[in-house]
C-alpha cells in the first residue's frame, strides 16, 4: 500500500506542481493515471517511490513514512520504471541485466535464471540476449526495463509509460503482464495517455492529474 497525505510538492517556489495530495493505493488494484503533460504525472510517481521527497505531506509505503527512506531500501517494496529506459540500463548485456543484481548478493540460483529466461520470452528478446541493450530499439530497451522491474518480487510497481514506444503486439503483452500481476494481488501504478489501457475486468480506477490536482475520472 501507498498512501499519500495532504502531499504538495514544488521543484521551485514559483511552481507548484502537486497540491494537497490525498490518495491510498491498494495492491490488487490497477491504477491508471492520465492527464496532460507537465501536469505533474511524473512527479507523482517519483514521491511515490521516494526518488524525489517533500517535506510538505507524508508519503507511506506499506504503513512507513519514507521521508528518511532511501531508495535503495523503498525499492524493496516499490518497483518504478522511468519514462526513459536509458536510466536504469547497465549491464554490458541483456541477460546481465536481468541478473546481475543477483550475482552482485550472491542469490542468483537456478530459480531466478528460470526467471530472467521467462521474461526473455515474454518480452520478445530471446534472441538479444548477449546484446548490449544500448544497442537496441527505444520499444527493446524499454521492454528489458519492464523485463528488469519485473524480476524483482514488489509487491507494487509504478510504470511511467510503460509502452509509448512499443508495438501493437508486444503493447498487448505488456499489458496482459500487467494484468495478470494485478490479479495476483501486486498493485500497479500506470502513467500513461494511451486510452487503450482499458482495466480489462480487473479492479481498476482511472485518475486524472489537472491543476496539481488527482482526480478520480
Ligand atoms: N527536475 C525538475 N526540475 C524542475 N522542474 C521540473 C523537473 N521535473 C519536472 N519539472 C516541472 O514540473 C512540472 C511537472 O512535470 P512532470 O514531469 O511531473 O509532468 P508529467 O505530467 O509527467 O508530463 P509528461 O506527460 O510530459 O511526462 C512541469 O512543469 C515540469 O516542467
Ligand atoms: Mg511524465
Amino acid at each position: 500500500m501507498i498512501e499519500l497525505i495532504d502531499v504538495s510538492f514544488a521543484y521551485n517556489k514559483n511552481n507548484m506542481v502537486l497540491r494537497n495530495i490525498t490518495y491510498t493505493f491498494k495492491e490488487g488494484v490497477l491504477y491508471v493515471l492520465g492527464g496532460k503533460n507537465g501536469s505533474g504525472k511524473t512527479t507523482m510517481g517519483k514521491l511515490m517511490c521516494g526518488l524525489v521527497k517533500t517535506k510538505q505531506g507524508i508519503v507511506k509505503v506499506s504503513g512507513t513514512n519514507i521521508y528518511k527512506k532511501t531508495v535503495g531500501e523503498i525499492s524493496e517494496h516499490v518497483g518504478y520504471l522511468y519514462q526513459n529506459p536509458d536510466l536504469q540500463l547497465f549491464a554490458p548485456t541483456v541477460y546481465e541485466e536481468l541478473v546481475f543484481p543477483y550475482e552482485l548478493n550472491g542469490t542468483l540460483t537456478y530459480e531466478i535464471k528460470e526467471r530472467a529466461e521467462k521474461l526473455l520470452q515474454v518480452f520478445k528478446l530471446e534472441d538479444k540476449k548477449d546484446t548490449f541493450p544500448l544497442l537496441m530499439s527505444l520499444g527493446e530497451r524499454q521492454r528489458l526495463a519492464l523485463a528488469t522491474i519485473m524480476m524483482r518480487d514488489t509487491k507494487f510497481i509504478i510504470f511511467d509509460e510503460p509502452t509509448s514506444s512499443i508495438d501493437a503486439e508486444c503493447k498487448a503483452m505488456i499489458h496482459e503482464f500487467i494484468l495478470s500481476f494485478v490479479e495476483n494481488g501486486g498493485g500497479a501504478f500506470i502513467i500513461s495517455h494511451d486510452e487503450d489501457f482499458n482495466l480489462n475486468g480487473v479492479n481498476g480506477m482511472n485518475l486524472r492529474m489537472e491543476g496539481g490536482m488527482l482526480y478520480e475520472k
